[in-house]
């Protein structure tokens, strides 16, 4: 089955659908079969993959409100070639509510990923709500490994620990969640306020995997007014390598988290 790989920040604008669509992309250049999952109501994701999210028919929400609904309905081929989605839509922000009187309402989203069709995929890829909800907490039950975006920000830290204590939670319900790495995200190469915060990050978690950082660039928010990822729109730009080698290090470090199991 594939390994399932969620982009987690409780915090907003950390550019957790960002790299989910562009370290998804650098999979897919790395020849995996990828599938990415919207869990976000804001459907950000989706539409940065062209979808019209106002006509869509089915959706995630579907499959968590339904767990006989078919997979194959909701599974579409996105913009970016190799790369599948399931798509969110706003609805999702319903499926809240609607989970709170549901059995086993943590664990939704893993019974939908645990579907022979999927096999056919290596990895699939969440881009999550920047929240601590019922949705995020599917997302950690469902998961096998987190990246954990990040902006350089003094605010940034303080959420961590938090996510942390989430995480430790979440252990009782999902025994293999690790996490694979900070991705340092937005990252201005002279900014002494970034370098400061990677230095704290290594020091506050050491055990926690620094992926290579992914550097400030408009050509970022270009892209997606594109409906496709960086590595399509330029792909020789140094912002694209740095989703490469983000991709690369994420690999290695699932392939290591296997090898530990
Ligand atoms: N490398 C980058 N350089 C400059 N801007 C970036 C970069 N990556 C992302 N951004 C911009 O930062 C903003 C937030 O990114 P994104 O939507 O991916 O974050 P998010 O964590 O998914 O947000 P939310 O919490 O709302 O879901 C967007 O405007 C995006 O275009
Ligand atoms: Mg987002």
């Amino acid at each position: 089955m594939p390994t399932i790989v969620a982009f987690f920040n409780q915090k907003g604008g950390t550019a957790k659908t960002t790299s989910t669509l562009n370290v998804g992309a650098a999979l897919v250049e790395r020849g995996r079969r990828v599938l990415a999952l919207d869990l976000d109501p804001q459907a950000s994701l989706t539409m940065a993959l062209g979808v019209d999210v106002i006509n869509l028919e089915w959706s995630i929400y579907d499959l968590l409100s339904d767990p006989d609904h078919p997979l194959s309905d909701v599974i579409q081929e996105s913009t970016v070639p190799g790369m599948d989605l399931i798509p969110s839509h706003p609805d999702l922000a319903a499926a809240e509510l609607e989970l709170l009187n549901e059995l086993e309402r943590e664990r939704r989203l893993q019974h939908v990923l645990d579907d022979e069709a999927l096999s056919a995929y290596d990895l699939i890829v969440i881009d999550s709500p920047p929240s601590l909800n019922i949705l995020s907490i599917n997302v950690l039950v469902a998961s096998d490994t987190l990246v954990i975006p990040i902006e350089p920000h003094p605010l940034s830290l303080m959420v961590l620990r938090r996510l942390f204590e989430t995480v430790n939670r979440i252990h009782r319900l999902n025994p293999r969640l690790s996490v694979a790495g900070f991705l340092p995200t937005k990252v201005h190469h002279s900014s002494r306020l970034a370098s400061d915060m990677i230095e704290m990050l290594r020091e506050q978690f050491p055990d926690v995997r620094l992926l290579p950082p992914i550097p400030l660039s408009v050509k970022s928010a270009e892209s997606i007014v594109d409906h496709t990822s960086i590595l399509q729109y330029m792909p020789h730009s140094p912002l694209s390598n740095a989703y490469r080698k983000a991709a690369e290090a994420l690999e290695e470090q699932v392939a290591r988290e296997v090898a530990h199991e």
